[in-house]
């Protein structure tokens, strides 16, 4: 079976304080439930073993850059994995304000986010970027998860499927490393982040299954099987396990609600309840 990945996007939320006082109460949380996590098996060795339904379920918080260190630090006996929300594809040199990937993993990044549509439609984020940054990042032990996503007007244009495709054909555009050990999708309908306005489960599974084909076509069926799409925007405790129990959908990328223990709880519950 897929696995399935929850991420807490916290975007430009929290000081260092109470981002490390959050992130301890999810991992709290999680470790007083019987919920199973797969807190050590992060390897792409152990991605590759067959997994059971249980301890396939991995939990991730991507915090503001100045927090990684010490929520790193905070997290690292917990099954919580830590994830950053860019980096750089260069190793080094003259970025002012870019992170690399080697920063990343010497606090303890396991995760990066890539292409998110607030980088896309604020700061000049483009497929080829995106694609830039995915090439680097493969090459290293950090997983990316890679946003794409129509805006509403495309929506409305019936040109959801063209944008889609567009944005993995690019992104993705010699990127060999899919499917289980590699790069994670997440779905994210620009028109649903931050507005309460979620995809419904149909909205959702046809644009997950356009997806898993069109990553069926590029990499074959075995590798578009294993291979995680994540739903974001508007995912909460209450709409968690309707979209989750979508064939397709497998886990989620999770804003607003992250920033709460008692709301992000329950969508962790809804990726152990599949
Ligand atoms: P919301 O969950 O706040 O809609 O944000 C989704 C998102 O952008 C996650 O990356």
């Amino acid at each position: 079976m897929r696995e399935r990945i929850v991420a807490g996007n916290w975007k430009m939320n929290t000081t260092p304080q109470e981002g490390v006082k959050l992130a301890c109460a999810v991992a709290e949380a999680i470790a007083s439930t019987n919920w199973q996590t797969r807190a050590s098996a992060s390897s792409a060795e152990s991605r590759r073993q067959t997994p059971s339904s249980a301890d396939n379920v991995t939990v991730v918080i991507c915090p503001p850059a100045t927090h990684l260190a010490i929520i790193g630090e905070a997290v690292k006996s917990s099954s919580v994995e830590l994830g950053a929300q860019n980096v750089h594809w260069a190793d080094k040199g003259a970025y002012t304000s870019e992170l690399s990937s080697a920063m990343l993993e010497a606090v303890g990044c396991k995760w990066v986010i890539i292409g998110h549509s607030e980088r896309r439609s604020m700061f000049g984020e483009t497929d080829e970027t995106v694609n830039m940054r995915l090439r680097h990042i493969v090459k290293t032990d950090i997983r990316p998860i890679v946003c794409i996503g129509e805006t509403l007007d495309k929506r409305q244009s019936e040109q959801t499927f063209a944008v889609l495709e567009q944005q993995l054909k690019v992104g993705l555009d010699g990127v060999e490393l899919v499917g289980r050990e590699g790069v994670v999708i997440a779905y994210e309908p620009v028109w649903a982040i931050g507005t309460g306005l979620n995809a419904t489960p149909e909205q959702a599974q046809e644009a997950h299954r356009f997806i898993r084909g069109l990553l069926s076509k590029m990499y074959g069926k075995d590798i578009a099987d294993n291979n995680v799409i994540q739903y974001g925007g508007s995912m909460n405790e209450k709409n968690a396990n309707e979209l989750m129990a979508c064939q397709d959908v497998d886990g989620g990328l999770i804003g607003g609600a992250s920033l709460r223990v008692d709301k992000f709880l329950p969508i962790i519950k809804a990726a152990y309840s599949q």
